[in-house]
């Protein structure tokens, strides 16, 4: 939607206001950066050392295999498990069942494998629509039941994809959840995130939204500090560095509308394919590396997004390994790994939580002006 007269005649005077703010807070918060491990359990011991040895600190298992899970026990690594799609009716229908997953997949392993979050599904809307209302009872199942075993640390949420659940998303302040979701789904979620402080899961993919919007230049996908490379947000004043920010901010925006600014945002999908079907040129693996890089370098300097300073909580990179099953189209096919199959690296990149740079405070004023602006313009267009 168009800002309207309101906003603008309003602007002005809140950046005269913000300017006397004070902006020597510093952010000093960087989120975790972790991977995305597609399982395979025969190389599970294998892949945990590997793990461990290159300084990676959180691992995400799309399809959480006892096997795998028992490899990362003592190894420090924090891990998300993702309860598959076809499992989430069967939660929901009875607590039971949910207690035996954990019994499977969690109580011989907790806490020595520093199992972090449980996901309830993958893109449910997208993948199996049909399982939509049986999201909300299964986290519920599998949440009561944690607390039942004793288990309080590890906290119950679901994954979205960004494509199948937001809309409106540019500028960033214009961004909703989609309908039906937003509504029977979305907002109640968020009402358990927030009482459970657990967090937003989202699938998230410049790369995606780069190769449906020609207009935008792939430097701001990547991460890349080119004069007049920037975006600007005119409802909040804020101006966009890069696309990833952006759709972030586009999910805090629908979050503060939906009430529940406060989440917290785990990126549970992000990367580059530094190979791709015929037509894909975007998919090289220079770009592959720009972005992995880019990324790295910008959730680790803790600066965060115009709209949260403390940026998304984690980011797991998609994806470890190439894979070899991955389906071949015309010749080719998708390559995401950071690694290949033989443990060597594509590109040199760093993801150990040493070496965090200090926050950079200039941009403080920045957050709260575009806030205290959303706010506003929330409340005036509702
Ligand atoms: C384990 O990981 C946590 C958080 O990532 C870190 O604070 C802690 O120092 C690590 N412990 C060891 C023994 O490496
Ligand atoms: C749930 O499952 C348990 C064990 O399979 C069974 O005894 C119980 O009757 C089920 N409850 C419901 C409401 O279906
Ligand atoms: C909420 O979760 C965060 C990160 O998982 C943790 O640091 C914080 O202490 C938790 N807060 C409460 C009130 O449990
Ligand atoms: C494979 O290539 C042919 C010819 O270029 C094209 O028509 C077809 O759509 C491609 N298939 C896929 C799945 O991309
Ligand atoms: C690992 O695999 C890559 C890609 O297939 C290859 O280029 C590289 O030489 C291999 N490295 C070793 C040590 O085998
Ligand atoms: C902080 O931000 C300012 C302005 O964006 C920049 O010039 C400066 O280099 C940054 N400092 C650090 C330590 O990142």
């Amino acid at each position: 939607m168009a800002p309207s007269p309101l906003h603008l005649l309003l602007l002005p005077w809140f950046m005269h206001f913000l300017i006397l703010l004070p902006s020597a807070v510093v952010a000093q918060s960087s989120g975790t950066v972790g991977v995305t491990y597609t399982t395979a359990p025969s190389t599970a011991d294998h892949v945990a050392r590997f793990v461990e040895s290159s300084k990676i600190s959180a691992v995400r298992l799309p399809d959480a295999n006892p096997t795998v899970i028992r490899s990362f026990t003592f190894t420090n690594v924090s891990l998300l498990l993702t309860i598959p799609n076809s499992l989430v009716p069967v939660i929901a229908a009875n607590r039971s069942n949910a207690a035996t997953w954990l019994y499977n997949h969690v109580v011989p392993y907790y806490p020595r494998a520093r199992i972090s979050t449980i996901s309830v599904g993958n893109n449910v809307l997208d993948a199996s629509p049909d399982l939509y209302d049986f999201v909300l009872p299964a986290i519920n199942n599998i949440h009561t039941s944690l607390r039942e075993i004793g288990i309080r640390s590890i906290s119950v949420s679901t994954t979205f994809s960004f494509l199948s659940v937001m809309t409106d998303t540019f500028p960033p302040s214009s961004a909703r959840f989609q309908s039906p979701a937003d509504d029977v789904l979305i907002r109640p979620l968020l009402q358990f995130l927030e009482q459970t402080n657990s967090s937003f899961l989202i699938n998230l993919y410049p790369y995606n939204v780069l190769r449906l919007n020609s207009e935008i230049p792939i430097a701001f996908a990547l991460f890349q500090n080119l004069p007049y490379n920037f975006r600007d947000d005119i409802t909040t004043g804020v101006r966009y560095l890069n696309l990833f920010d952006m759709m972030v901010d586009a999910v805090i925006s629908a979050m503060a509308v939906a009430g529940h600014q406060s989440v917290s945002i785990i990126v549970t999908e992000t990367g580059w394919p530094s190979a791709g079907s015929t037509g894909e040129l975007e998919a090289t693996q220079g770009y592959a590396e720009m972005y992995v890089k880019g990324l790295v370098k910008h959730l680790k300097s803790g600066v965060g997004t115009p709209l949260r300073k403390e940026g998304v909580a984690e980011a797991y990179i998609y994806e470890l390994f190439d894979r070899d099953d991955e389906q071949e189209v015309n010749g080719t096919s998708r390559k995401w790994g950071i690694f290949y199959p033989n443990l060597t690296k594509k590109y040199d990149i760093q993801l150990s939580s040493s070496g965090v740079l200090s926050g950079n405070g200039s941009r403080t004023w920045v957050h709260i002006a575009g806030w205290i602006v959303l706010v506003l313009s929330s409340l005036l267009l509702h």
